[in-house]
C-alpha cells in the first residue's frame, strides 16, 4: 500500500488536506494524525471493518479495545447508554483535552471497536488537526496510538512513518506533540470512578472536580494475579530492545550505582546506555547517555520519554539504565510508562543499603 504523507500547519490545517483525510476515513481507510498527547491511528469507529484494519496495521491483539474520538459533546450521547453526572463535570472541565472516559456502550458501537467489551472509551482531543479530521471523517474516529504494538507511542510523524509506512493510507504530519504521554483514562462503569491509566491530568486534578476516584490496583502491583482493568495496560510495552532497569535513590547513589553497572557491562563486552536528567548527564562515563529533560521541568521529561526510548532502539546498546522520575505532578504517569518499558525491573537503592 502507498502511504501518503502530508504536512500541515498545526494551528491552521489546510482544509483540503483535512477533507482528503476525512474521505479516506469515511470510505473505511486508515489515517494517522497528531493529537495533543501522541499521534493516533484513525479509522471509522462505527465501522467494524475499519477497526479490524487498525488491529492488523498495528499488529495489536484484537481483545485490546480502541478509544473513539469525538469532536463535540452531542456525539457522546449517541455512542453510550448514559453519561453519569460526574462524567459530565469532568467533560466540562477537561474536554477537549487529554482525558478518556469509559461508559457502557450503545448498540451503534461495534464489538470490533471495543475488543468485545460492553463498554466504550471516548475522548475529545484538543488538537486542531485531530478535531478537523474527526469532523471530516464522520465524527467517531477510533484511534489507538499510531505505533506498532509494543513499541513506544509516537510523538512525531517520523515515528509513525517508521512503524506504519506501507500499512495505512495516509499520515498527517502536524509536527511534534505537546504532552507526549497518552491520555488519562477514567472508568465510569465502576461504582467509584477508577483511573485505569495515569496521564497529564492526575488523580488530584480529577478529585478536585468530582471527589473520590480510585487508582486501578493492577497499575500499582506487579503480581500476575492482579491484572490491570484496561486490557492494554497488561502488555509489556514501549519496550526498548535492550533490557532496561530503573534505579531509584538519592542522586549521588544512583549515578555511582549506574556507573559501576556500566563499567561491569563494558568489561563483559556489552554496550550500556543511560537515560538521565539533563543535570546528571555529565556524571556518567563509559555509556551512551541521553538527557531526557531538566529535573524541574516534568513536562519536558514527559514530552521526551518515548522519543528517547525509540532513539535507544537505533543505538546498538545491549543494556540500559534509567534514573527514576517521581516528579510532583506527572510523576505517576511518567513512572507508569517507564516501568512498563522496563518490564517493572526497578532497583531501589534506599532499600538495598
Ligand atoms: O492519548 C491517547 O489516549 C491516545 C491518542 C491517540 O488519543 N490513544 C491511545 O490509545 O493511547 P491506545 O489504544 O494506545 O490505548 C488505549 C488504552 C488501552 O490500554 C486499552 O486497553 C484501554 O485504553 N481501553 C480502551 N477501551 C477500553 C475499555 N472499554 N475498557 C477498558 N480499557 C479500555
Ligand atoms: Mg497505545
Amino acid at each position: 500500500m502507498d502511504t501518503k504523507v502530508v504536512t500541515v500547519d498545526k494551528e491552521k490545517p489546510d482544509l483540503q488536506v483535512m477533507r482528503m483525510a476525512g474521505e479516506i476515513l469515511r470510505k473505511g481507510g486508515l489515517v494517522a494524525f497528531p493529537t495533543e498527547t501522541v499521534y493516533g491511528l484513525g479509522g471509522d469507529g462505527l465501522n467494524a471493518g475499519s477497526s479490524k484494519k487498525i488491529y492488523a496495521a498495528k499488529g495489536r491483539p484484537s481483545d485490546n479495545p480502541l478509544i473513539i474520538h469525538i469532536a463535540d459533546l452531542e456525539s457522546l450521547e449517541k455512542i453510550v447508554k448514559s453519561v453519569p453526572p460526574k462524567a459530565k463535570l469532568l467533560a466540562e472541565k477537561f474536554w477537549p483535552g487529554p482525558l478518556t472516559m469509559i461508559f457502557s456502550k450503545s448498540s451503534r458501537v461495534p464489538y470490533e471497536t471495543t475488543g468485545g467489551l460492553e463498554s466504550v472509551a471516548v475522548r475529545m482531543p484538543s488538537h486542531p488537526v485531530a478535531l478537523a479530521i474527526i469532523r471530516e471523517g464522520g465524527g467517531y474516529i477510533a484511534a489507538p496510538s499510531a505505533n506498532t504494538s509494543g513499541r513506544p507511542s509516537p510523538t512525531r510523524a517520523e515515528h509513525v512513518c517508521e512503524d506504519l509506512t506501507g500499512k495505512i493510507d495516509m499520515i498527517v504530519d502536524g509536527g511534534a506533540v505537546g504532552i507526549g504521554l497518552e491520555s488519562t483514562i477514567v472508568d465510569f462503569t465502576e461504582e467509584v470512578p477508577m483511573i485505569l491509566r495515569p496521564g497529564y491530568i492526575n488523580q488530584e486534578m480529577i478529585q478536585e472536580v468530582i471527589g473520590p476516584v480510585r487508582m486501578d490496583r493492577g497499575l500499582l502491583i506487579t503480581e500476575e494475579k492482579v491484572r490491570p482493568k484496561a486490557p492494554g495496560m497488561k502488555y509489556r510495552h514501549y519496550a526498548p530492545k535492550a533490557q532496561l532497569t530503573i534505579v531509584q535513590g538519592s542522586s549521588s547513589q544512583v549515578t555511582a550505582y549506574i556507573n559501576a553497572q556500566c563499567e561491569k557491562a563494558v568489561r563483559e563486552g556489552k554496550k550500556p546506555g543511560v537515560i538521565a536528567a539533563d543535570e546528571t548527564v555529565s556524571a556518567y562515563r563509559g555509556a551512551v547517555v541521553k538527557g531526557i529533560g531538566a529535573r524541574n521541568d516534568e513536562e519536558e521529561i514527559a514530552r521526551n520519554l518515548f522519543a528517547v526510548l525509540r532513539e535507544f532502539d537505533e543505538e546498538d546498546t545491549d543494556i540500559l539504565f534509567s534514573e527514576a522520575f517521581d516528579t510532583p505532578r506527572m510523576g505517576q504517569a511518567i513512572m507508569n510508562r517507564l516501568l512498563k518499558a522496563a518490564g517493572h525491573h526497578i532497583i531501589d537503592l534506599d532499600s538495598l543499603f
